[in-house]
């Protein structure tokens, strides 16, 4: 691993270790995350770009042992988006390339009778645009429900995804139905010394 990935994986655990609260976990990482994508010319590889033509791709840079954390370079091409979706988990998101947009929601919806997949209501909420060395933080609220991407017409895009979990699935929502279902998300190889997230998975 390339010593700024080192030093920020450090920084990365000793947060986790040592604050409470996912709020101050992100309140820490984030200068981090600020030094390691103005670090990115450094670092970044061709392995770290691969792209996928149907979607946008998450590349696997680091998943911890125990789980608790990992880290992916997405690669956007142009009019690729994920769904709506949550993390159930913190995160930290820096710019290296390119400009990456961000719809966020809200849920409404007022039913404590219903189960919380079904009955869903998501009203718009603000718009975020992320330009090169942007850093953007987000703890479960209790579900931080967004959508992101790169507009077509726009730079491809390059962008740094820390998570307070192996993320390998997530809940992907549908407005209409009014439903959300936990879904497994595909990723693409593990870059250099990384461990194949199915295996972070099973350590958890
Ligand atoms: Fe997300």
């Amino acid at each position: 691993m390339h010593p700024n990935l080192r030093r920020f994986r450090y920084a990365c655990e000793t947060a986790v270790a040592e604050a409470c609260s996912p709020a101050q976990i992100v309140r820490r990482l984030a200068p981090h995350m600020l030094r390691l994508v103005q670090a990115a010319p450094c670092f970044v590889t061709a392995a770290h770009r691969r792209g996928h033509p149907d979607r946008y791709a998450r590349n696997l840079i680091h998943a911890g042992d125990d789980g608790a954390l990992s880290l992916f370079m997405l690669v956007w091409a142009p009019g690729q988006w994920t769904p709506i979706h949550d993390h159930g988990t913190w995160g930290v998101v820096g710019i290296v390339e390119g400009l990456l947009e961000e719809q966020t929601y809200m849920r409404v919806d007022r039913r404590p009778q219903e189960p919380r997949d079904r009955g869903i209501e998501l009203l718009p909420g603000g718009l975020v645009l992320l330009p090169p060395g942007a850093v953007s933080t987000f703890v479960p609220n209790p579900d931080h429900i967004h959508r992101t991407g790169v507009a077509a017409g726009r730079a491809p895009t390059l962008s740094l995804h820390l998570y307070g979990r192996v993320l390998n699935d997530f809940h992907v929502y549908d407005r209409q139905a009014g439903t959300r279902e936990r879904v497994r998300q595909p990723c693409e190889e593990a870059v250099g010394d990384a461990a194949p997230p199915d295996a972070a998975v099973s350590a958890r």
